[in-house]
């Protein structure tokens, strides 16, 4: 997609970091915006922001795991501009840190439910109305570089985003022959308040194991008072979508890191097959596969 023109985007986590930079940027390339967000306050000053600078917005306050109200603010939308969105940023996400050891039900419950919930709930309901649409589109749901790999202190935010990665690489296959794009973005750091998400945990999730206080939010604060802005961070989303790039990561520093990850992952496959003429057969099915997908995938794409 190059041309943005009147496209409707849709932003979860809209009011504020990420979200609220996608909606600055892709609003001075021609989209009108929905800005959804659970919190009121940022989803008021961020609509204020855009007041009169000609670029039509309308703020939905929604909690991204409830699916009913999903529903009802996705049926808002389609009564406001008379269409689905065209873009879809599921870019709502919270985090919390602590002893992989010391996680709570309700820990998992929480960053689960937010970073992988919520954007389930998104795809299942904008994806059939974008289809049923049949104007192509662009999906980007923010994961992180987290996802690839494990962390002792972030195990259930990293098994959210990885999830999120994995189901982004499926619909990015799935969703070619309709026309929509469909991206994944892993940031390192963000400079955004994503340090204070554990303020909009709900109370009946809120036992946790792990430390939380002013300090802890405070030390956060810190750390991504270094990441990267949000406005840049979108621009480069937005080249990678124009070459509909399936990862998007936009820190050259975590190269490094992720080699040596997958380099460890493919040296620790075993050299042996239980059934050799098997595992042949295996590999030539996947790779026909793969074949006709990529046939289907240019298909669509001269259609
Ligand atoms: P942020 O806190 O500035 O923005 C996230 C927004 O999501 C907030 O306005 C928050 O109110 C909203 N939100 C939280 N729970 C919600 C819910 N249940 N329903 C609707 N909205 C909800 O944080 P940031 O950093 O801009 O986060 C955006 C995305 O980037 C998240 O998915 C996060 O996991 C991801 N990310 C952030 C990194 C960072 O360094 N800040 C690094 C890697 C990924």
């Amino acid at each position: 997609m190059k041309d943005y023109t009147g496209k409707l985007a849709f932003i979860t986590g809209g009011a504020s970091g990420a979200g609220l930079g996608q909606a600055k940027v892709f609003a001075e390339a021609g989209c009108n915006l929905v800005l959804v967000d659970v919190r009121a306050k940022p989803l008021e000053e961020a609509r204020d922001y855009f007041k009169g600078r000609g670029v039509r917005v309308h703020t939905i306050q929604l909690d991204i795991t409830d699916r009913e109200a999903y529903a009802r603010a996705a049926d808002e939308v389609e009564k406001v501009f008379g269409t689905p969105p065209q873009l879809l940023f599921n870019t709502a996400g919270v985090n919390t840190f602590g002893p992989v050891e010391k996680s709570t039900y309700e820990d998992f419950d929480w960053v689960m439910g937010v970073n992988l919930g919520g954007v389930v709930n998104g795809m299942l309901t904008f994806v059939p109305r974008m289809i049923a649409a049949g104007k192509g589109g662009y999906i980007v749901t923010t994961a992180s570089v987290g996802g690839f790999h494990g962390s002792a202190l972030a195990a259930v935010y990293c098994a959210a985003k990885a999830a999120v990665i994995s189901l982004m690489e499926s619909y990015h296959m799935g969703l070619q022959q309709y026309g929509i794009g469909v991206s994944v973005l892993c940031p390192a750091n963000i400079r955004s308040n994503i340090a204070e998400a554990t303020l909009t945990r709900p109370a009946h999730l809120a036992k946790t194991g792990y430390v939380v206080n002013e300090q802890t939010i405070a030390s956060l604060r810190q750390i991504h008072s270094h990441g990267m802005d949000p406005e840049e961070l979108a621009r480069h989303t937005k080249a990678a979508m124009e070459a509909n790039q399936l990862y998007i990561i936009t820190y050259p520093e975590e190269k490094e890191r992720l080699e040596a990850h997958f380099a460890d992952i493919t040296n620790s496959i075993l050299p042996m097959s239980a059934d050799p003429e098997g595992a042949r057969k295996r590999t030539e099915a996947l790779a026909n596969w793969a074949k006709s997908m990529a046939e289907r995938r240019d298909a669509a794409a001269k259609q």
